[in-house]
């Protein structure tokens, strides 16, 4: 790692996007979040971030949807440099490119996974010699989601989300992602979610224990019969359009469809490699959505390469 900062100058983070095959969610707490039982799984569509020695921090962006990327400060890998630099009394002289893949906005965690990226090509870049804990306390600080695109593999997150403990998954499962037309905002979507459950009792969120038997199995029709996320009515009420995405899913061949996260790509779970290309030209074909991607799970967290 700190052998390739040396001799290149640059160091590149690979680091995938991450499904949610559970989200359970409680009521809104007090500081505004939300309790999860948030049981993550990262699949391999990738983003790489590349940190390069510069005079000043700054960012850019390459890919399909990279002009929807900000490359201000508001950004999660140029607050991972930040926070890492403060942290060890650092100048944030870094250059960060983004080479963007996983679909943005789109309820995949692709600004946090550039925030993992980002801290561990940063710290590479700098021999900080930050421990993991380290590493994962400020991913914390950043965002609910990024510890986990640090750890990757499958997790379930409890707090906000930000408390892992890792999962145990015995095969591979195939996926199709449909990406929609434009991003939905996570605040937004909780807040839906706050108001079409509001004056109703929401339970405690508590991972399933059949879900996690399912992954621990590696059988996708046991995992597509347990499949569940809280925030799919918030998702379809801001974008009632969704249901014909999920539709036209199940519809293929899918053995289960679901809002990933906040939404508004929508994630179909499918036996095998034959199925998903063929549901993924059916979600194409269809006009429901504007790309369908397809990747397999589990994928492994943030990585050097
Ligand atoms: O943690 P992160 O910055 O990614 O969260 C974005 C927003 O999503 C929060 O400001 C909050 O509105 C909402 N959120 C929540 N409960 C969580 C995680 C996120 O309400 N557990």
């Amino acid at each position: 790692m700190t052998e390739s900062a040396t001799v290149t100058g640059s160091v590149t983070v690979r680091v995938p996007a991450k499904v949610n095959v559970q989200l359970a969610v409680g009521a809104a707490r007090p500081d505004g979040f939300h309790d999860l039982a948030n049981v993550f799984l990262a699949v391999g569509l990738y983003d790489e971030v590349t940190a390069v020695p510069a005079d000043e921090l700054t960012i850019t962006c390459s890919g399909p949807d990279a002009a929807q990327v900000p490359l201000d400060r508001s950004n999660l890998a140029a607050r991972a440099a930040l926070a890492l630099a403060e942290r060890y009394g650092i100048e944030p002289a870094v250059h960060l490119h983004i080479a963007k893949d996983i679909p943005v906005a789109g309820g995949m965690a692709g600004g946090s996974a550039d925030g993992a990226a980002a801290l561990l090509a940063c710290d590479a870049l700098w021999s900080t010699g930050a421990s993991r804990e380290e590493l994962l306390e400020i991913c914390a600080e950043l965002g609910s989601d990024v510890p986990f695109s640090l750890i990757g593999g499958a997790a379930l997150g409890t707090g906000r989300g930000e408390l892992l403990t890792p999962v145990e998954t015995g095969g591979t499962f195939h996926w199709v992602f449909a990406v929609a037309d434009g991003g939905l905002s996570t605040p937004v979507v909780f807040g839906e979610f706050d108001r079409l459950t509001a004056g109703t009792d929401v339970p405690e969120p508590a991972a399933a224990p059949a879900l996690l038997d399912a992954l621990a199995s590696g059988d996708p029709v046991a995992l597509a019969k347990t499949l569940s996320n809280d925030l799919q009515a918030a998702a379809l009420s801001l974008r009632p359009s969704l249901a014909a995405t999920l539709a036209a899913g199940t519809d293929a061949g899918a053995l289960a469809a679901l809002v990933s996260g906040s939404g508004p790509t929508t994630a179909f779970l499918v036996p095998d490699p034959e199925t998903a290309h063929r549901v993924a030209a059916a979600l194409t074909a269809s006009g429901t959505c504007r790309t369908a991607r397809v990747a397999v799970s589990p994928a492994p967290g943030a990585t050097v390469v």
